[in-house]
């Protein structure tokens, strides 16, 4: 069967498109690993504004996929049970955002190791990657959010002047996985973790399709041998900077 880019409600946005949007987006990119969410997290709570964790619809996306049980490789069998993903996003009261498939809420279903390698392989596909950068547009763009991803910046929006890019050694990066998997009752080696981490860092930054790339637009920030209170910090004086120069300028 012949996949239809209306089936994926893909409405593709050339960046062109997307004008600065009128209310705080904060857009963090990183590799993985990289402590984006718990930043985010809390820079969103101190802004006031909800955070939205852009890996989680990949993520959902790729659990509709594998519950279709197809081959990841075969990519029209992807991308015809990625078009039956009946996703939806949610405000929650703590500030984030609920992800669902199919009126039920994703959960922690999406957090497993099966997932995350089956996330970095579908999101290869630019069909997948459109609708959901729509969805994560709309979304943002209607409540204020702190963006996190690997393509906010770059792609989702190029155009709001708070961008960070996060990064971290990669052994840092394996230690503080492999942590949070022991505490999840997950057993792991940290050869392992980090091996998969370095190989999740290549597909993402190899990809054809919205490379994880850090530019001149991005204030970039290693975390290597910082606390997260000291990051959040750091990017908080970085925006009111950034809104102290703009309004200035315009002003
Ligand atoms: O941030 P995370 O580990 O939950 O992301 C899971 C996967 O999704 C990872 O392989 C990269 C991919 N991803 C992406 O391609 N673009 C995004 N904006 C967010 C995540």
């Amino acid at each position: 069967m012949a996949l239809h880019a209306a089936a994926l409600h893909a409405a593709v946005l050339s960046v062109a498109d997307v004008a600065e949007p009128e209310s705080l987006i904060v857009a963090i990119d990183g590799t993985s690993g990289v402590g984006k969410s718990t930043v985010a997290r809390q820079l969103a709570a101190r802004l006031g504004v909800p955070v939205l964790d852009t890996g989680a619809t990949y993520r959902a996306v790729a659990l509709e996929v594998l519950e279709h049980g197809v081959d990841l490789e075969d990519r029209v069998a992807v991308l015809e049970a990625a078009a039956q993903a009946e996703l939806e996003l949610r405000p929650t009261a703590d500030g984030g955002f609920d992800v669902l498939l199919g009126a039920h809420p994703v959960g922690q279903r999406i957090r497993t190791q099966e997932v995350s390698d089956a996330t970095s392989k579908i999101s290869v596909h630019p069909e997948i990657r459109q609708r959901l950068v729509e969805v994560q547009r709309q979304t943002a763009a209607r409540y204020g959010a702190v963006v996190e991803g690997r393509d906010i910046g770059s792609v989702v929006f190029p155009h709001t002047p708070h961008k960070f890019f996060l990064h971290a050694r990669p052994e840092v990066r394996a230690e503080r996985r492999h942590a949070e998997l022991l505490a999840a009752g997950q057993a792991a080696s940290l050869g392992d973790v980090l091996h998969d981490i370095e190989a999740r860092d290549a597909r993402d930054s190899g990809r054809e399709v919205s490379p994880l790339v850090c530019d001149e637009s991005y204030h970039p920030i290693d975390t290597s041998d910082l606390s997260v209170a000291e990051i959040v910090e750091q990017m908080a004086t970085e925006i009111d900077l950034g809104r102290e120069r703009r309004r200035s300028s315009t002003g």
